[in-house]
């Protein structure tokens, strides 16, 4: 599907990637806001001299160490190899047998798995993961290009451990590479706001790390991108809907399938209500605070958005709601929301069915 939208965003990270590296970028917004989506197209968008490394720690299963080497590294074909093999040093030869497989965007460092397996010996610091990526990144900034790593769904190796926890050595790797050595832009993306809010508290990164909010679109956008995709009932579907880039295209594939505009939006509450029961009925029911944990909900029935002493309050009784993606907390604006209008809406209907009273929660 084409691409739409997004201008401002696209302008506001192809600054920072044109700048030198001096922080390490979090992109982060609500679920199915665009964020894989936007960074996709900006990488289409730089210019050829761009050396683009991204990585999708959802499309692999990463538990252990081992895995975190595989999601990053892809072994290819062992005879090209041998035509740097016979250097004497194995980390020279492998960054040279990089250097020609590079493209301008690359979703994996390919290298023979001979030298993957030394990445695994232990005690070998000069063969570590981290150690060959900054020897390469310094290498293709002496050829005047501009190394760019991007980590999309970062959370994944929150619990991965390699002596102490990987997440750990990673950070102190991107802040190397940013904000010390300036050789590689750094760009993480996450669409899980605790650890968002983990990485915001984390005092190593104070000052060294920057957040871009990649967010659902507001009225006035949404209705252009409405229009471009032929969505006739705009009130309806931004009551509904709003502007989120999954949630929109949720709207046109039940189109394509016969519903109307009406028909799909109804379907897709409550689909999105039907979740909400399930949670309450059987993840809440045996939590002692089950009461006080739904309650937290309530205060949606007014309003969309919660700040200050309210967030607090949602924060301290509703992680369960933000954890299972119901609401959607911004550590860095302080405030906490649905995490979109459908659930919205879905949260309210929820509310107003249980109290039976239609005033009460329009
Ligand atoms: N600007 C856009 N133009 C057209 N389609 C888009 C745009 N942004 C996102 N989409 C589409 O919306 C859907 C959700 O986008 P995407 O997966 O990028 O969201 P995300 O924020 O990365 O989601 P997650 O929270 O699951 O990581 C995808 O099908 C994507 O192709
Ligand atoms: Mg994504």
């Amino acid at each position: 599907m084409k691409f739409l939208d997004r201008e401002k965003e696209k302008r506001e990270l192809k600054a920072i990637l044109s700048g030198e590296p001096d922080v390490v970028y979090f992109v982060y917004g609500p679920i199915n806001s665009g964020k894989t989506a936007l960074l996709m197209q900006i990488f289409e968008e730089l210019p050829e001299d761009y050396r683009i490394f991204y990585i999708n720690f959802r499309r692999v299963e990463t538990r252990k160490y081992e895995d975190f080497v595989r999601a990053m590294f892809q072994p290819r074909d062992e005879s090209f190899w041998e035509k740097f093999a016979k250097r004497v040093d194995l980390i020279k030869a492998a960054l040279e047998y990089a250097e020609k497989l590079l493209e301008k965007v690359n979703f994996r460092f390919e290298l023979p798995s001979r030298v993957i397996r030394e990445f695994f010996k232990p005690g070998e610091k000069e063969r570590d993961v981290f150690r060959y990526l900054e020897i390469l990144m310094g290498e293709l900034v002496k050829k005047e290009k501009k190394p760019v790593l991007v980590l999309d769904e970062l959370q994944m190796l929150r619990d991965v451990k390699k002596n102490g926890y990987l997440l750990s050595d990673l950070f102190n790797f991107l802040i190397g590479m940013t904000k010390e050595t300036h050789l590689c832009h750094c760009l993480c993306a996450t669409s899980d706001c605790l650890f968002i809010e983990k990485i915001y508290s984390n005092a190593r990164l104070e000052g060294r790390a920057r957040y871009v909010l990649v967010d659902d679109l507001d009225r006035e956008r949404a209705y252009k991108v409405y229009e471009e995709l032929g969505i006739e009932d705009k009130e309806l579907v931004w009551n509904y809907v709003g502007g989120k880039f999954g949630d929109i295209l949720g709207v046109l594939s039940y189109k394509r399938r016969g519903y109307s505009e009406r028909e799909a939006v109804e379907e897709m509450v409550r689909i999105e209500a039907g979740r909400l029961k399930h949670l309450k009925l059987f993840r809440l029911a045996d939590t002692e605070m089950r009461e006080e944990i739904w309650e937290v909900l309530k205060i949606f029935c007014e309003k969309e958005v919660c700040r200050g002493k309210e967030a607090e309050k949602v924060l301290k009784k509703g992680t369960f709601w933000i954890r299972e993606n119901v609401l959607f907390y911004d550590p860095v604006r302080g405030e906490v929301r649905p995490q979109g209008r459908i659930i919205w809406k879905a949260i309210k209907r929820e509310i107003r069915e249980e109290e039976g009273n239609v005033a009460s929660c329009a």
